[in-house]
């Protein structure tokens, strides 16, 4: 996995030292609202996080660790992943509460749609919002996805499913469409 930076955050890959932070951040349930079943306990946490360690190790993509340049604080994780296999790569993202309001997610999402299509020559990408997450889906707007209407999400109920295709990112680049 490289090492992404936008103007304001670099993307580390996930390493076991960050665990303890992103316990931390899963546990919180503002954080969580939106996300599965809400705060996850430590154990919850280390087996996700173990596995999207694994993740990363097998692939070019996994989970990055979202530090702010200005004050190298973690302030967030992101993800490109595969949940099953088959399924298309998912992109998701989340901040720690001080983080939230500044824009950083929206850089965040455009430069990992930006390394799926440009670097990893990915097909497709998808992500899926909570329908009451109004912020993640304007995230997803400004970073160029499609809303495409609710599916079942990943965590069984109704989702609001976004997509965009590597054919559909590089057209929006040439028309001045699409990802900023
Ligand atoms: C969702 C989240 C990542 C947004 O991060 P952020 O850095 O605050 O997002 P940005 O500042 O880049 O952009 C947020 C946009 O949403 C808009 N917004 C905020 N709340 C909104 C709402 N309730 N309804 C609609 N739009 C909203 C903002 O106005 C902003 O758009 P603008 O720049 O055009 O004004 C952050 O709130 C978070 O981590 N939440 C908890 C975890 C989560 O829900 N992750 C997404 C899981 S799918």
């Amino acid at each position: 996995m490289d090492r992404l930076r936008t103007e304001c955050v670099l993307l580390d890959p996930l390493a076991r030292e960050d665990f303890a932070w992103l316990f931390a951040l899963y546990a919180d349930a503002e954080v969580m609202r939106y996300i599965g079943r809400g705060p996850r306990t430590e154990e919850e946490s280390r087996r996700n996080l173990d596995w999207l360690l694994a993740h990363g190790e097998r692939l070019p993509f996994g989970y990055w660790v979202l530090r702010e340049h200005a004050t190298g604080e973690r302030v967030g994780g992101a993800v490109l992943m595969i949940r099953r296999e088959g399924a298309p790569v998912e992109l998701g993202f989340m901040l720690a509460r001080p983080a939230w309001g500044r824009g950083l997610a929206t850089q965040v999402a455009c430069a990992l749609v930006a390394h799926a299509f440009a670097d990893l020559t990915l097909p497709e990408l998808q992500a899926f919002t909570d329908v009451e997450n109004g912020a993640s889906a304007a995230v997803l707007r400004k970073a160029g996805m499609r809303d495409t209407g609710l599916h079942p999400g990943p965590y069984g109920g109704l989702d609001r499913r976004f997509e965009l295709t590597r054919e559909e990112w590089l057209s929006s680049r040439t028309t001045g469409r699409g990802a900023r």
